[in-house]
């Protein structure tokens, strides 16, 4: 039933043709253009129809280019706006953790507990974690022959390493996180993928994909819940170390109430899918863009070599300040979350076109990043250009969104970039391996076509 409902709502293509879009063959021709590239579908829709642009298939959604709208709908108005049927997709392996949750007072009520997990305090002691994992991975990459490296998978398994020991704690056996690898890898791009389909399967069909993407998505759920439950069993509150065993623990300060187990099982999965494949690639990116601007390089690793303090808190952006500059900007080129959606629970209107309620709205965080009409040279990479610069106040950067739904995750990711750049750019001089970038595809966060090939050189002292 929920099927039929689901084809019905996709067929109600009333409502929004007043806003100018694709039509017809123009439309048939940009389907499959998001289907096989979604970014340069977003920009071919940017170039043909402007700063708002209609498409009524599979469901009635609007693409807004314009930093104004888009406050809107994620400032001034987000109460009357809800995650998009795009995020909803996702429910099937996130379950209602924070980013798929829609039910605002049970959506707060877990944001206020797991925000203070990733706060400060918590945030210092992981700092140590992912320092100790850099240094392993340095050594290494100092022992071992070869000098060429595809930093897509060296930083995929750098960070799915930290997410294991500090998301998931030192009770994980290598043999669980092997498979708690692939069944994220697995679930997040089937599900992703999902949003693109013209006629989408739903997951029970026993199709050959739709068996193993259960076969993944059960065996996560069984190793996450399996954990939290040891963790209950065994341990008490002052031994906890990780996040999983934080969130046991955990209360509203208000009302002095938990998380329920299903409420677990679902933000420790969420917390797992939404933070490191996205801190992985960015990490990519970051070194990507560092190997072919040997410059920048050179500026960055003397701040580092001058500065003596540690990085174990936000307050890096003060005490490295160009790093934090590199950092901002890698992300304005290569945002990991390359477009969100949002889902209007009341009727609005953009530049004074009427919005029906339940429309799909699709915020191309990619095309707002890399606009002439925002930035100056925008395909140049230039971290000095964020000198001075408080992003919070601009409307045109959001890669990790804004307002209330925006990432709870911030901190601990620029953290954990700022330290791995760092320890990686004091041992070694990086150089691109060929001339130009991968090619960014969109595969659930943005990662380089192909991986990031890279040479690295020990640097002298
Ligand atoms: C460079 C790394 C990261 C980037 C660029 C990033 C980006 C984002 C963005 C853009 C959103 C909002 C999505 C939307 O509006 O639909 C988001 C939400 C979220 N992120 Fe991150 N993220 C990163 C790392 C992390 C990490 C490390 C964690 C967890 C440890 C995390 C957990 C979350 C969660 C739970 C949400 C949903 C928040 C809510 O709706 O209340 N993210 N992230």
């Amino acid at each position: 039933m929920q099927f039929l409902k689901d084809m019905r709502s996709k067929l109600s293509l009333s409502g929004i043709r007043h806003i100018k879009g694709p039509r017809g063959l123009n439309f048939i021709k940009l389907m499959f253009h998001f289907k096989r590239d979604s970014l340069g579908a977003l920009e071919e829709t940017e170039k043909q129809f402007g700063e708002i642009a209609s498409y009524g298939w599979p469901i009635n959604t609007i693409i807004i280019y314009c930093p104004k709208l888009i406050k809107q709908v994620l400032g001034d108005k987000n109460k009357i706006y809800v995650k998009g049927a795009q995020t909803d997709e996702m429910k099937v392996v996130m379950g209602e953790g924070l980013v798929t949750n829609n039910d605002r007072t049970s959506w707060l009520r877990s944001r206020i507990i797991v925000s203070k997990e990733l706060g400060p305090a918590p945030i210092a002691l992981f700092s140590k974690i992912i320092d100790d994992l850099t240094l392993q991975l340095v050594k290494k990459w100092k022992s071992q022959e070869s000098a060429e490296l595809d930093f897509s998978l060296e930083m995929r398994n750098l960070t799915f390493a930290i997410a294991g020991k500090t998301l998931l704690g030192s009770d994980l056996t290598n043999e669980d996180a092997r498979i708690v690898d692939e069944a994220v890898l697995f679930t997040s791009k089937m599900a992703h993928d999902h949003m693109f389909e013209l006629f989408p399967l739903p997951y029970w069909v026993p199709t050959k994909k739709n068996k193993e993407f259960h076969f993944h998505n059960n065996n996560l759920s069984s190793i996450v819940s399996r954990l939290l439950a040891q963790e209950k069993e065994n341990s008490n509150e002052s031994s906890a170390r990780s996040i999983l065993q934080r969130l046991v623990y955990a209360k509203n300060p208000e009302t002095g109430v938990g998380l329920s187990d299903q409420e677990l099982r679902d933000e420790v999965i969420t917390l797992l899918i939404a933070g490191y494949e996205t801190t992985s690639n960015t990490l990519s990116w970051i070194f990507g863009l560092l190997s072919k601007h040997p410059e920048v390089q050179d500026r960055l690793r003397q701040e580092l070599q001058e500065s003596p303090e540690e990085i174990t808190s936000i307050n890096f952006k003060t005490t490295h300040p160009y790093l934090y500059q590199v950092i901002l900007e890698g992300i304005r080129m290569y945002t990991a979350i390359p477009m969100s959606s949002r889902r209007n629970l009341k009727e609005d209107s953009f530049n004074g076109q009427k919005v029906p309620v339940n429309t799909s709205v699709v915020i191309p965080v990619w095309n707002i990043h890399r606009s002439e009409k925002h930035w100056d040279k925008p395909l140049v990479f230039n971290p000095s250009r964020f000198e001075g610069v408080e992003v919070n106040r601009l409307d045109h950067y959001l890669p990790f969104s804004k307002g209330e739904r925006r990432c709870v995750g911030e901190n601990f990711s620029l953290i954990e970039v700022a330290i791995i750049v760092s320890k990686v750019l004091l041992s070694f001089e990086l150089e691109l391996i060929g001339t130009e970038l991968p090619r960014a595809v969109s595969h659930v966060s943005l990662k380089p076509h192909k991986g990031m090939p890279i040479k690295i050189k020990e640097t002298l002292r």
